[in-house]
């Protein structure tokens, strides 16, 4: 029994999930499968808690509200902050599209990616009008904070970066990051949305401003996700409605406080509650030991592919729980249909990350992506699949 299927069995979570039963699932890094207790939580949720939040004076209201509420205190907390520092979004994307829409300028008209980004961490910039400068990567897919240092100047009102990479998986240093940020009077905002699921994560250690993460790559429901902030009060509010207000006459309307005048509506009850059950499936295995799992799977795979030949790895050998591969000569599409003949789920295609693609020099590769519940088991069915492609392809 070699590493990772040693720590896949002490953390027994295979069996947890019942809609990968015979299936390779290696595509967590799109999004997460769900434990049995998230699809519990959210059953439940639905069939016996249910009322709305924030309004109603009966006793189940009020009951759920507090559900809410927790569940808002879960999902800072486990990324390091405190309660009224994190506003329900509808996942990543509209985490930072919030803050591309809302931030004021204050003079200063530029934002500094990088070449990794997802298209989330670069449109919404453009949308609001800023200016992007793209920071280039180390020859083995790291951002290049020597060069963000250089290329930042008092022009940038924010460095907003992916903590890890979504196609390399490469690990941003986030504390440096923040550094160079504030050392130019810049924020920063860190993408978290790969790094959640797979690393602890502390906000106040790293210093970042914003972070942003969606729940459904974390083991939880889709159309919900966090952004938190280390000073919310600095942001407007974006969309009016009912739970966002104070008081509203036709002459003028005040605003409730952060976070709650960033939540117009009625907003996703349920998957508030089902995120909370995954932070406390993640919090009970514990951050530490999923990471430590998926680089021992990572390690795995990437000498596995290497020792296929004729395999072309892209990214960082010490990548958090994501391998980029292509096979010489095949596209990423044809590899990922073969696999699916084999059982063995992988993605293929741009990844929403096209500069990333232009920099390696590639339309597209194939990516496996692991998730808690991953074991070597996936690698092998991965591996007889390339050989498959191998074969087909000549
Ligand atoms: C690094 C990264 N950022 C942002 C996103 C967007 O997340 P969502 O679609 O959940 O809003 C993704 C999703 O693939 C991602 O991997």
């Amino acid at each position: 029994m070699n590493v990772a299927t040693r720590i896949n069995s002490a953390l027994s979570v295979r069996d947890q999930f019942p809609a990968i039963v015979g299936w390779h699932y290696l595509d967590s890094a799109a999004t997460a499968q769900k434990p049995q207790s998230v699809i519990d939580a959210i059953t439940k949720a639905y069939a016996h808690d249910y009322a709305t939040v924030h309004r109603g004076v009966y006793e189940r209201s009020a009951t759920m509200t507090a559900s809410y509420e927790a569940s808002r205190a879960a999902a800072s907390n486990l990324i390091g902050g405190q309660p009224n520092e994190l506003i329900f979004t509808r996942g990543a994307t509209e985490a930072i599209n919030l803050v591309a829409r809302t931030l004021p300028k204050e003079g200063r008209n530029r934002v500094l990616l990088s070449q990794l980004e997802h298209h989330s961490n670069i449109v919404p910039w453009q949308l609001a009008g800023f200016e992007v400068d793209a920071v280039p990567l180390t020859a083995d897919g790291q951002i290049n904070l020597d060069a963000a240092e250089a290329m930042l100047n008092d022009q940038h009102r924010l460095v907003s970066f992916a903590h890890v990479s979504n196609v390399l998986g490469s690990v941003l240093d986030a504390k440096r990051a923040a550094e160079i940020a504030h050392s130019k009077g810049a924020l920063l905002l860190l993408d978290g949305c790969q790094a959640v699921p797979r690393m602890p994560v502390d906000v106040a250690a790293t210093g970042a401003d914003f972070y942003a993460y969606s729940a459904h790559k974390l083991y939880g429901p889709t159309g919900i996700g966090c952004l938190w902030g280390r000073n919310l009060d600095q942001l407007p509010p974006w969309q009016g409605g009912g739970s966002m207000i104070d008081r509203v006459t036709f002459e003028k309307t005040t605003y409730l406080e952060a976070p709650m005048r960033f939540e117009a509506g009625t907003p996703h009850i349920v998957g508030a509650v089902g995120l909370h059950a995954a932070v406390n499936w993640v919090e009970k295995l514990s951050l530490d030991a999923i990471h430590a799992h998926e680089c021992a799977l990572v390690a795995e795979c990437r000498a596995a592919l290497q020792s296929l030949g004729g395999v072309t790895l892209y990214g960082p050998e010490d990548s958090a729980g994501i391998v980029s591969f292509n096979v010489d000569g095949v596209h990423a599409h044809d590899t990922a249909t073969i696999l699916d003949d084999a059982g063995v789920a992988v993605r293929a295609g741009h990844h929403c990350a096209q500069p990333l693609m232009d920099w390696l020099g590639v339309p597209a590769t194939a990516r496996a992506s692991f998730g808690a519940h991953s074991d070597s088991s996936d690698i092998d069915a991965l591996v007889s699949g390339i050989e498959q492609v191998k074969r087909i392809f000549g």
